[in-house]
């Protein structure tokens, strides 16, 4: 009996994608097979009380890694602690980032029992939704000292002891938000941008060294960054992009094996960085536009 065409089409076009998926599968599963290669790592991840950090602790720990956990939340701290695969491994460092004689004081700590962490997570960080304006320059202050100062006190830190062994890897969590000026984001864009600017320039300080350092950019995650009452107008729209973490953090182990300098989560998200970088005014008309705010024209009525 004949064969239709369009069933040779259509064998000829699944033969053909399958052929250009084999790649694809052979890399996820020697990647799958991989796992538990932490083994033996130690992971400090900061802002691993809840949301991203939390989720990288189960990651790294379900890859056979001991995780050293640091945020203000002692109680949350511990109780993660105790979920994680086996948990006597694990460690937590109650410690307020905002602080640097806490930071060293908890890093002192950390270099004495565990020596330098072969992986240091700077993910602690906080959010607000609200105009320029309407931010006290108080919020602006806490906003900088947590989300970049705290990123930088634990960098000073344990730098010079992964530079000593000559090995390590920094991973800093920026947003996309520090690559693209987004809404009522004044005081958190500004410190993004410190952490996407402090990353890059010291990528190039530590090329020649065993230290990598890789920063990522998440779009939005469902956390509880989200919990602070300026979202409680957050729009609708960007509430249904929010992507579940443990997606974001799957892309972070998976920049850290491949040595990745940048992770930009959804890949997505890349389009907006291209169109800002490429044609500028582009982007302004296109995000003007997605935000439904039309630019005032000279000499019109407000
Ligand atoms: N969720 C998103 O959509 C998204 C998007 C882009 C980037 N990010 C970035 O991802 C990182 C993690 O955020 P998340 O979404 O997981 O938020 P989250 O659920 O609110 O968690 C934030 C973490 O930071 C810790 N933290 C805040 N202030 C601290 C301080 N002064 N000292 C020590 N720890 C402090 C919190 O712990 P304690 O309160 O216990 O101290 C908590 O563990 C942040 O840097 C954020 O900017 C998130």
């Amino acid at each position: 009996m004949a064969v239709p065409n369009f069933v040779w089409f259509d064998m000829l076009k699944t033969g053909f994608l399958s052929s250009l998926a084999v790649p694809e599968i052979v890399r996820i599963r020697r990647e799958n097979n991989l796992s538990r290669q932490y083994d033996a790592k130690s992971v400090l991840i900061t802002g691993a009380s809840r949301g991203i950090g939390k989720q990288l602790a189960q990651d790294f720990a379900e890859e056979g890694a001991r995780c050293l956990l640091v945020a203000r939340d002692a109680e949350a701290l511990e109780e993660n602690r105790s979920r994680l695969p086996e948990p006597d491994r694990h460690a937590c460092y109650p410690c307020d980032l905002s602080g640097k004689e806490n930071v060293d004081a908890m890093a002192r700590q950390v270099l004495a029992e565990h020596g330098p962490p072969d992986i240091l997570v700077n993910n602690a960080g906080v959010s607000r939704y609200t105009l320029f304006l309407d931010t006290p320059i108080e919020e602006h202050e806490a906003l900088m000292q947590i989300n970049y100062w705290g990123m930088l006190y634990c960098t000073y830190a344990f730098l010079p002891a992964m530079l000593e062994r000559d090995s390590g890897h920094i991973v800093n969590l920026s947003s996309i938000s520090g690559k693209l000026g987004t809404v009522r984001h004044t005081a958190y864009c500004a410190s993004k941008f410190a952490v996407a600017g402090f990353s890059d320039s010291l990528y190039f300080e530590l090329l020649g060294t065993g230290v990598n350092i890789m920063i990522v950019n998440p779009g939005v995650v469902e956390t509880h960054l989200f919990d602070h009452d300026s979202f409680l107008d957050f729009p609708d729209e960007v509430r249904k992009m929010m992507k579940p973490p443990h997606l974001l953090t799957g892309a972070i182990l998976r920049g850290i094996r491949r040595r990745k300098y940048e992770v930009t989560f959804p890949r997505g998200l890349w389009a907006g960085v291209v169109v800002r970088a490429v044609w500028p005014p582009l982007y302004r008309i296109l995000q003007a536009r997605f935000l439904k705010i039309r630019r005032k024209r000279p000499g019109a009525s407000a």
